[in-house]
C-alpha cells in the first residue's frame, strides 16, 4: 500500500456458510495489490441473485462450495491505493463495478467484457462479494461519484447499469412505446430509464397491485394486470420478471421488426411462438449484466434523472443481512451498511 488513511487489521464481514446459514466473521483487511485501491463500504444493495444464494445454495452451475461474501451491489470511500494508483483518490467516493474482465480475451478486446469467460464477479462463487467493511478492487472499477449523491444512489448504480444495458439491447429512443414485464427494481429502472430517453409510451405489466402503483411514480405511463389487461403494440419489450407467462405475452405485443429483450432470469428453458418470431421479424436477446455503464448511470443519478434513493425501503447491518434476504413483497430494495 502506497499511502493510506487509517485502517484497522481486521474488519467484520458477512459470510454464507451454507443454504441458510449466515455469520459475521472477523477477517483480515484486504490489501490493495498494484492497479488496485481498498474501499471502506458505505453501502450494497440486495438482489434477488443474493437471495437465491442465500435460500438455495447455488445459482444454475454456480455451486457455494467454501463460505463466501454475499453482495455485488457497493459503494463507498476509497481508503488506500495500491502500487500505481494516484494517492490523490484517496478520500474519494466510489460505485463499485463489481466485475473485473481479464482484459485480454476477444471479448474484452472487443468492448463486450460482460462477456468474458474469466470475469471475475463480487459474490459469485469463489469470489467473495461486499457485505464486509472493506473491499478491493481494479482502481478503474471504483468509478467517482459527486458528494451529493447518496450511497445507497452509488450502490445502485449496478442495478442502474442493468437497466441502461436492456435499453442498449432494446434500441429505445424518443417517441419509442415500450413495454416493461415486472416492477421490481430492475424494472422500475428500465422504466425510468425508457423516461430519460424519451420513450413516449412506457406500459408495465405487474400482478401485484402495490408494484403497479409504484411503476406509475417512476415514469409508467400506463400500467397492466397481467392477469386482465393485454398489451397495445410496442416497438420494444424488456421482460423484468423472469415469468415464462409474461415472456409470451410480451413477445406477441411486439410490432413487427420490434425487439425483444430478456432480462429476467426465471425458467431456464421456455417453448417460444417461433412462427410469430419468424413472420414478424421479431429480434430476441437475452442481456447478460453490462459494459461500460457506469459513466452514464453516474450522470444520470448526479443529474436526478434518474430516482434511486426512493427504491430504498430498508436498511441493515451486517448482523441482519438474513432479514434482508428473506423476500417480502413489501420491500423493494433493502440496503446492507457494513
Ligand atoms: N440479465 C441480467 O444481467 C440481470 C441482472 C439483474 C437482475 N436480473 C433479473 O431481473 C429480474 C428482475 O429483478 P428484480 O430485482 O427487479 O426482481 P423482483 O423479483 O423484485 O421483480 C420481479 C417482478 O416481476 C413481477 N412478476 C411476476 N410475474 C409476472 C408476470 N406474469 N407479469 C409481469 N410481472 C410479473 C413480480 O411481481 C415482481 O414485482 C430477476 O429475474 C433477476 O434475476 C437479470
Ligand atoms: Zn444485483
Ligand atoms: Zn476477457
Amino acid at each position: 500500500m502506497s499511502a493510506s488513511l487509517e485502517i484497522p487489521e481486521s474488519m467484520r464481514c458477512s459470510v454464507l456458510r451454507a443454504a441458510g446459514e449466515l455469520e459475521v466473521q472477523q477477517r483480515a483487511v484486504p490489501r490493495p495489490g498494484p492497479r488496485e485501491v481498498l474501499v471502506r463500504v458505505g453501502a450494497v444493495g440486495t438482489c434477488g441473485s443474493d437471495v437465491h444464494y442465500y435460500r438455495h445454495g447455488r445459482i444454475g452451475g454456480f455451486v457455494v462450495r467454501e463460505p463466501l461474501v454475499l453482495g455485488h451491489e457497493p459503494s463507498g470511500r476509497i481508503v488506500a491505493v495500491g502500487p500505481g494508483v494516484d494517492a490523490g483518490r484517496i478520500g474519494q467516493r466510489v460505485s463499485l463495478e463489481p466485475g473485473v474482465p481479464c482484459r485480454r480475451c476477444r471479448h474484452c478486446h472487443a468492448g463486450s467484457y460482460n462477456l468474458c469467460p474469466d470475469i471475475v464477479f463480487f459474490a459469485t462463487p469463489p469470489v467473495d462479494g461486499a457485505f464486509a467493511e472493506y473491499v478491493t478492487i481494479a482502481d478503474d472499477f471504483a468509478h467517482p461519484v459527486p458528494e451529493h449523491v447518496s450511497d445507497d444512489a452509488a450502490a445502485l448504480l449496478e442495478p442502474l447499469s442493468v437497466a441502461i444495458w436492456a435499453h442498449h439491447k432494446a434500441g429505445t429512443g424518443i417517441g419509442s412505446r415500450v413495454l416493461v414485464a415486472g416492477a421490481g427494481p430492475i424494472g422500475l429502472l428500465v422504466a425510468q430509464v425508457a423516461a430519460v430517453q424519451g420513450a413516449a409510451e412506457i406500459l408495465v405489466s405487474d400482478p401485484d397491485p402495490a408494484r403497479r402503483e409504484l411503476a406509475r411514480t417512476f415514469g409508467a405511463t400506463a400500467v397492466l394486470d397481467p392477469a386482465a389487461d393485454a398489451a397495445p403494440e410496442v416497438d420494444a419489450f424488456v421482460d423484468c420478471s423472469g415469468a415464462p407467462p409474461a415472456v409470451l405475452a410480451g413477445l406477441r405485443a411486439v410490432r413487427p421488426g420490434g425487439t425483444v429483450v430478456l432480462v429476467g432470469m426465471g425458467a431456464d428453458e421456455m417453448t417460444l411462438p417461433v412462427a410469430a418470431l419468424q413472420s414478424r421479424e421479431i429480434v430476441l436477446t437475452g442481456t447478460f449484466r453490462y459494459a461500460n455503464t457506469w459513466p452514464t448511470a453516474v450522470r444520470l443519478a448526479a443529474s436526478g434523472a434518474v430516482d434511486l434513493d426512493r427504491l430504498v425501503t430498508g436498511h441493515v447491518d451486517l448482523e441482519h443481512v438474513g432479514d434482508a434476504l428473506s423476500p417480502d413483497p413489501a420491500q423493494v430494495k433493502v440496503m446492507v451498511r457494513p
